[in-house]
């Protein structure tokens, strides 16, 4: 089932065109990646997804809801949860305040850490007192992540999980990816620029250059060496 469609979206900084035309979509129970080189788009396309950023023409739908014209915390409270890039949590708040500002989308009996965020990420546990600040690039990434799920998403958006993070740790997280996935209550959006992660988790991908998108493909089409080629410096 179709969770997101983004129909032919511009977006703009000032007079820089930073996505031309952009349709993508993501369906329950599976992960669809955003591949493309640094600066080509990836981010700004999350942003508008989660209503960070204006768009200049095109359509967001959500569930089959027009999202186009709803606020950050409108989408956040319909069920669209994002992880930006360099994960910006809290630095002064613990981690259990870092997680539990996932509540404020939630109404009032939800509101409370659901056991699998611990089940998938151990180590948030055992440091629910310190200070978002005082944890590893890694560990943060994970309370990230953590604090999207608190807010019970049907569209989970994460934007380079892996970017400065250790080896074991997205080991973690791509095994969160895929416990996730399995679930099937969720659409999973994976910006990614590190090849082997987005190969092991995507169903479908596409391929950003110059804010356009210039491939798309199933899970098959990504073993082929043309996209490897596209990512290549
Ligand atoms: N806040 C902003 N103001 C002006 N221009 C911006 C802003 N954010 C991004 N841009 C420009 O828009 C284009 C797309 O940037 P974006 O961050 O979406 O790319 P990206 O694919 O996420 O890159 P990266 O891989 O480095 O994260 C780039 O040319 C970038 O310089
Ligand atoms: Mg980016």
């Amino acid at each position: 089932m179709t969770m997101l469609r983004v129909e032919n979206i511009s977006l703009h900084y000032g007079a820089a065109q930073a996505l031309r035309s952009v349709s993508v979509e993501a369906s329950l129970g599976e992960v669809t990646c955003v591949l493309g080189r640094n600066g080509v788009g990836k981010t700004s396309l999350l942003r508008a997804i989660a209503g960070h950023r204006p768009i200049s023409g095109g359509a967001i739908e959500f569930d089959g809801t027009d999202i186009t014209r709803l606020k950050p915390f409108e989408r956040a409270a319909l069920g669209v949860a994002y992880v930006p890039q360099g994960r910006e949590i809290f630095p002064l708040l613990t981690v259990r305040e870092n997680l539990e500002t996932g509540f404020a989308p939630l109404k009032r009996p939800q509101r409370k850490i659901p056991d699998e965020v611990f089940e998938l990420f151990p180590v948030l546990k055992s440091m629910m007192g310190r200070r978002g600040g005082d944890l590893s690039g890694g560990q943060q990434q994970q309370l990230a992540i953590g604090r999207a799920l608190v807010t019970r998403p049907r569209l989970l958006v994460l934007d380079e999980p892996t970017e400065g993070i250790q080896p074991s740790i997205i080991k973690d997280i791509g095994r969160a990816i895929v416990y996730l996935r399995e679930r099937k209550d969720m659409a999973i959006l994976l910006v990614e620029q590190y090849f082997d992660f987005a190969r092991d988790l995507a169903d479908r991908f596409v391929v950003m250059e110059r804010g356009e998108i210039v491939q798309r493909g199933d899970r098959q089409a990504l073993e082929g060496d043309d996209v490897r080629q596209r990512l290549a410096i």
